[in-house]
């Protein structure tokens, strides 16, 4: 079993007279900010002009460009998008990094496919927060955290796990759990299950799902119901109580049906896809591909993004959820 750290596992004190910049106020940097200064951390957050600027100004935030917040700052917290990362390194914090600093990551892509290289004299750690970060935000403010994995890729001061520690309770990850990993580990695996699983096999196994039950003349909106709406209510189950406390709550028929069927249709042929698809990770091509389609003006990212965007259990979907007061 793995270390689990908890509040009372982790010395906060290290934090005391210290400054941490968050650059970016997207999905991570908005949740991470807003964590941290209601734990009573010095944050400044660092930006190019702009409408995040105006949000987190807008949220009460000290709001700098992104070179001096960095300048300011003992604790950078990059949280910019991935691809957006190596430029705003290169051209802004690389400039204001000091030895004895430390640089933080949400996710090791850029350090473990050596995208962004930190000068020796430099802390490198991550802490990633396992969960989206409005969940991260709503979690925190009901009093709960969401699980993190802390990862030191560089230790200059002797110091860098404990500053990923204090900043993963500053988080309210420490209600949680914490888990120490490896930059490769946690790159490799988050890779992996947002695109076998979590994102890429969920949104497959709903379109196909869809497709073939439409193709077989059962309505969309009845489709719609069937293989995406309920699936929420499914996985709710499972989060809560495991996959037989899933299988517990359904009907008989239901249970029989889907451990004998399930099997037929999650075969073999796709673990052996899994295990391309992780290949492909391990070996850094599909790295590779990502980096080269974002420098080539990210045309493969939006034509699928579009692709997506205009299916017709997306329309369906839309109408569906207008209907019943989910969406406006
Ligand atoms: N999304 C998640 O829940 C999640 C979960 C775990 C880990 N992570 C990791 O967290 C990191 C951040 O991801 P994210 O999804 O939170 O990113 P995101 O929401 O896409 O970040 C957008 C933010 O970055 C700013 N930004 C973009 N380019 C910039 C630039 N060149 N200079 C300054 N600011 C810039 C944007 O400001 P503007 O408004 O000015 O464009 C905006 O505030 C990534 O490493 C990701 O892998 C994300
Ligand atoms: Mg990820």
């Amino acid at each position: 079993m793995v270390d689990v750290y908890h509040d009372k596992d982790i010395d906060d004190k290290i934090l005391e007279g210290k400054k941490v910049a968050v650059i970016g106020y997207g999905s991570q940097g908005r949740a991470q900010a807003l964590n941290m200064k209601e734990s009573g951390v010095d944050v400044v957050v660092g930006l190019r002009p702009g409408k995040s600027w105006e949000r987190a100004e807008a949220d009460g935030m000290t709001v700098k460009r992104v070179i001096d917040a960095a300048e300011d700052a003992d604790i950078i917290l990059m949280l910019v998008p991935d691809m957006a990362q190596p430029t705003v390194w290169a051209e802004e914090i690389a400039l204001a990094m000091k030895p004895g600093k430390a640089l933080q990551f949400a996710h090791g892509f850029n350090i473990h496919f050596g995208q962004i290289k930190p000068p020796e004299g430099v802390d490198v750690i991550m802490v990633a927060p396992k969960a989206p970060g409005p969940e991260m935000r709503r979690q925190y403010e009901q009093g709960f955290g969401v699980p993190a994995l802390i990862a030191v890729a560089q230790d200059a001061t002797g110091q860098a796990k404990d500053k990923a520690l204090a900043i993963a309770k500053a988080l309210g990850s420490g209600r949680a759990g914490v888990i120490e990993t490896t930059f490769k580990d946690e790159t490799e695996s988050d890779l992996f299950g947002e695109q076998a699983v979590l994102c890429g096999g969920t949104d497959w196994l709903i379109r196909r799902g869809f497709k073939v039950l439409t193709e077989a003349g059962y309505p969309p909106e009845l489709a719609y119901f069937e293989v995406l709406n309920e699936l929420k209510l499914i996985v709710d189950l499972i989060y809560k109580s495991g996959i037989s406390g899933m299988y517990a709550a359904v009907s008989d028929t239901a249970k029989f049906g889907g451990m004998t069927v399930g099997p037929m249709i999650i075969d073999d042929r796709v673990e052996d896809n899994m295990r391309v698809a992780l290949k492909a990770i391990q070996n850094g091509d599909f790295a590779k591909g990502w980096v080269d389609d974002y420098n080539a003006g990210s045309k493969e990212f939006r034509r699928l993004y579009d692709e997506c965007k205009n299916l017709e259990i997306e329309k369906v979907g839309k109408k569906v959820r207008q209907m019943s007061g989910l969406e406006k």
